[in-house]
C-alpha cells in the first residue's frame, strides 16, 4: 500500500495541497497517497490520532489548527517553536515543523527575484506569526508589523529583535515589500493603509491565493508589483515533502502549470 498523507483543516475542501503533492510524487517517483481530511472544530487531536492509528505517515495542518498541532507534538523544529505553530506533522515520531515562513521566503527570493530590506507585514494573527522569523532570518533589516488591534502586533513584535509594531494610521516610511497576512480579503475588505505605502517600486504580496483581493487591486492601482500566495503554497508544500520523503521536488514547473491554468 502507498504511504498515506493528508491535509487536515476546517474547511479544507478547496485545498490545492492534494494536487500539489500528487504532482511532486509523480515527478520524484515516490509512492504515496495524499488526501483531504476535514476535522471537526472540537476534535482535531482525535482526528489526527485516528489517521495515525490507521497507518497515516504525515499531515499538513491548515486553518484553524496550526496552534493545536504545535501543542500536540512531542518535539518541534526551532522554526516551529518560534512560530508557535505547526503545519507539518511526522506521525511516527510526533515531530512537528513549520514550513510556511521558508515557503514565503523561497517564493520571494527564488521565484519572484525580490530582494527585501524593509518589510511591512499586515496582520497579527496566525498567518503573520508564522513568517516574521523567516523574513528576519532571510535578511530583512526591519519588519514593521501593522495590525488593527495594535496590542497583538506589539505582542508579536516583542518576540523578535528587528521587528516593531504599529497601528495603520501612524504608518510611514518606505517599504520595499508589503505583505498582506490579514484575513480582510476573504471578507472583501482592505486593511486601512495610508496613501503612499503602496507605490511603484513596492512588491505587494497577498498570502491568500487564487483570488483578486482588494489589497492586490489597490496595490495595482498604485503602480506596485503584485503577487498572490500561490508560490508560497507550493514552496511550503515542497519543504513538507522534503521533510517526509527526503527528496526535494522542483517547484518551478508546477507553479508555471498552476499559474497557466
Ligand atoms: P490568521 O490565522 O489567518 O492570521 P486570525 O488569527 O483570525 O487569522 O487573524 C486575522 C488577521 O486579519 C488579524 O490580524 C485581524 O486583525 P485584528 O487582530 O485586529 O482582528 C486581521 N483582519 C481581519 N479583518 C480585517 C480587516 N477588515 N481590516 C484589517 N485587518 C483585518
Amino acid at each position: 500500500m502507498s504511504d498515506r498523507y493528508a491535509i487536515i483543516g476546517n474547511p479544507v475542501a478547496h485545498s490545492k495541497s492534494p494536487w500539489i503533492h500528487a504532482a511532486f510524487a509523480r515527478a520524484t517517483a515516490q509512492d504515496l497517497d495524499y488526501a483531504r481530511i476535514e476535522a471537526p472544530l472540537d476534535a482535531f487531536a482525535a482526528t489526527v490520532e485516528r489517521f495515525r492509528a490507521a497507518g497515516g505517515k504525515g499531515l499538513n495542518v491548515t486553518l484553524p489548527f496550526k496552534q493545536e498541532a504545535f501543542a500536540l507534538c512531542s518535539t518541534v523544529s526551532e522554526r516551529a517553536r518560534v512560530a508557535q505553530a505547526v503545519n507539518t506533522l511526522v506521525l511516527e515520531s510526533g515531530f512537528g515543523d513549520n514550513t510556511d515562513g521558508i515557503g514565503l521566503v523561497r517564493d520571494l527570493s527564488q521565484n519572484l527575484n525580490c530582494a527585501f530590506r524593509s518589510v511591512l507585514l499586515l496582520g497579527g494573527g496566525g498567518a503573520a506569526q508564522g513568517v516574521v522569523g523567516a523574513l528576519l532570518d532571510a535578511g530583512a533589516a526591519r519588519v514593521v508589523i501593522a495590525n488593527r488591534t495594535v496590542s497583538k502586533a506589539q505582542a508579536l513584535a516583542a518576540r523578535f529583535p528587528g521587528a516593531s509594531a504599529s497601528g495603520y494610521e501612524e504608518l510611514s516610511g518606505e517599504f520595499d515589500l508589503v505583505i498582506n497576512a490579514t484575513s480582510a480579503g476573504l471578507a472583501g475588505e482592505l486593511p486601512p493603509l495610508p496613501a503612499g505605502i503602496l507605490r511603484s517600486g513596492v512588491l505587494a504580496y497577498d498570502m491568500v491565493y487564487g483570488r483578486e483581493t482588494p489589497f492586490l487591486a489597490a496595490a495595482r492601482r498604485a503602480g506596485a508589483r503584485t503577487c498572490d500566495g500561490l508560490g508560497m503554497l507550493v514552496e511550503q508544500a515542497a519543504e513538507s515533502f522534503f521533510i517526509w520523503r527526503g527528496v526535494r521536488p522542483q517547484t518551478r514547473p508546477l507553479l508555471e502549470k498552476l499559474r497557466g491554468a
